[in-house]
Formats: structure tokens, sequence, C-alpha cells
């Protein structure tokens, strides 16, 4: 199949072109396409045209799909398809209006963390000519490799707790989020978890910093003071301007990023009726980890 992955010459991102994504593709062009996922962090494919069943099919060869607990803005008949839209019919929400709205990754609260999200951008809100709405990312395996050697000496070997709770109440906190604070059965359901903070990527086989604002609360080996510095330190260093990428949205954009090898955010700068409909897959890193979290043996260059 003749295509093209042409990078956008910036820290992340690269422009995949030449596929019709609602077909099934061959194994060598998957394997392509997994490989420029690990070393671009995101990949952007323009112009498709796909039913969400073809969206579904599609995610699903990277991995487990997940099924998300908000299950009132579920796609009817696909659970695994999620909304994401601040769009209202008989002013009932048509899906989920303030998901992503700061630094995070997907996932980092669970056992199973996420290889990577697939979206489908269906309506893109714009102001003066220019899409709202933007995915902002940070590379993370430059911001391991731009670690001072002291730091990444430091932290050697550590391990983080990420919770789930962390961004939900932040959401309420900070952005006035309608959301109701999560039922003592609902944080049990999310019990804090442990990850290595520097991960070997399981494509690139390269170190990158696994932490993000949005769950990381604690450096285990530290004491509580201690954690509190290095995170805030590493939450500051790591999103910094020369990591980060942000990707301007069209219509039928279907975008996937890398939720290891980066974090990312969601930009709040579009008003309620400036329209966003989005069609979101989340696949789990299940190809790369077992069910408690420790790594396949698959060699990085055939992952
Ligand atoms: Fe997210």
């Amino acid at each position: 199949m003749d295509f093209t992955i042409t990078p956008t010459g910036a820290t992340l991102g690269a422009r995949v072109e030449g596929l019709d994504l609602s077909k099934p593709l061959p194994d060598k062009t998957f394997q392509t396409l997994v490989q420029a996922l690990g070393r671009h962090g995101v990949l952007k494919y323009p112009k498709q045209n796909l039913s969400s069943q073809q969206l579904r099919d599609f995610a699903g060869r990277f991995g487990e799909l997940e099924i998300n607990v908000a299950n009132a803005y579920q796609e009817p008949g696909l659970p695994e398809v999620m909304i994401l839209s601040n769009m209202k019919q008989d002013d009932k929400p048509l899906g989920l209006a303030d998901a992503g709205q700061d630094w995070h990754t997907d996932m980092s609260y669970s056992n199973m963390i996420a290889f990577t999200n697939v979206l489908y951008g269906i309506t893109i809100p714009r102001r003066d000519g220019k899409s709202l709405g933007n995915t902002e990312f940070c590379n993370m395996h430059a911001a391991y490799e731009g670690l001072p050697a002291e730091w990444k000496e430091r932290l050697e070997g550590k391990t983080a707790t990420h919770d789930f709770n962390k961004f939900w109440e932040m959401m309420r906190r900070e952005r006035g989020s309608a959301r109701p604070p999560l039922t003592p059965e609902q944080r049990a359901a999310k019990p804090p978890v442990s990850h290595p903070l520097f991960m070997t990527h399981p494509i690139t086989g390269k170190r990158v910093l696994y932490a993000n604002p949005g769950y990381a609360i604690r450096i285990n080996e530290m004491s509580e003071a201690d954690s509190d510095a290095a995170l805030a330190f590493l939450f500051e260093h790591q999103t910094q301007p020369q990591y980060r990428f942000a990707n301007q949205w069209e219509e039928h954009d279907l975008l996937m990023w890398d939720n290891m090898g980066t974090i990312h955010n969601a930009v709040a700068d579009y008003l309620p009726h400036e329209h966003r409909f989005i069609k979101r897959c989340q696949v789990a890193a299940t190809r790369f980890f077992h069910a408690d979290g420790t790594p396949r043996e698959t060699a990085p260059a055939t992952a």
C-alpha cells in the first residue's frame, strides 16, 4: 500500500497520508504505524471517513479497548466508542464536555496503562477561520533526555503513585466542572497504583519520563516533602515549551497518540455555542504488558 509518513518537524507529530482507515490494513502497514507512533508520538491521518464501527475496528488492532465508566456518553451499541462533545440535544449533553482539560496521560492510574488514544474529529469549533480546541502534547522521550544528570541519578529506580481522584478533584476545584465527587465505591474501584518513574519505552527501547501532573501524587521512596519538591520540579520540567507540540484539528482528522511517550492537554478555548464533536477509542497497552503491569518479552523492533 502506497502511503507516506511526514514528520511535522516539531518535537512530536507526523502526518500519515494515502491510507483509507475504513478498510483493514495489511499487517506490514500496521507494524509500520506502530513503529511510527513510538517514534513520532502523535500521528494525524487527514481526510478519513469512518463509521463508529470502522473507528472501533481500526483502534482495536492496537490492543484491548477500554470501556469507560461514563456510560452515558458511549455510542449506542458500541461501548468502546466514547463521545467527547459540548453539544446538546433536547437539553441533554451528547458527550463528555470537559475531558482531559489539563496536562495528564491517560490511564496512568491503572495497572494496565494506556497505549494509544484514537480520536476521530467530526465537528471542530472555529473562530475567525482558525480551529479551536487544540490537543497539546509534550514529548517524554525528550523530557527524560533533558533532565539534568543529577536528577536522572537521584530518581533512577524510583516509582510513583498515580491516583485517578487527583485529576477528578482538580477539575472540580479549579475548572468549576459539574462532576460530582467520586463516591467511595468509585474510589474503591480505582485504587492508586505505582509505576516506575523512568520507563523503557516498549517500541523505541529508550527511556521516557513516566510522570504526569494529572495523576502522579507521590514518589514512593522519598519523604513526603522531598517527593512534593521532586514532583513540582518534574511537572515544570516536562511541560517546558521545547517539549511541546500543538495539534490543530480539521474535520475528518483521525488523530492518535502514544500515551507512554507523551502527555497531553485538551485546550478549552471554545465557548458552549462553538460546537465540538469527537469520537474516541482508548487502547490499553496489552500488547506490551501483562495484566499485572510487568512487561511482555517483545523485542522493541518487532513490537
Ligand atoms: Fe486524556
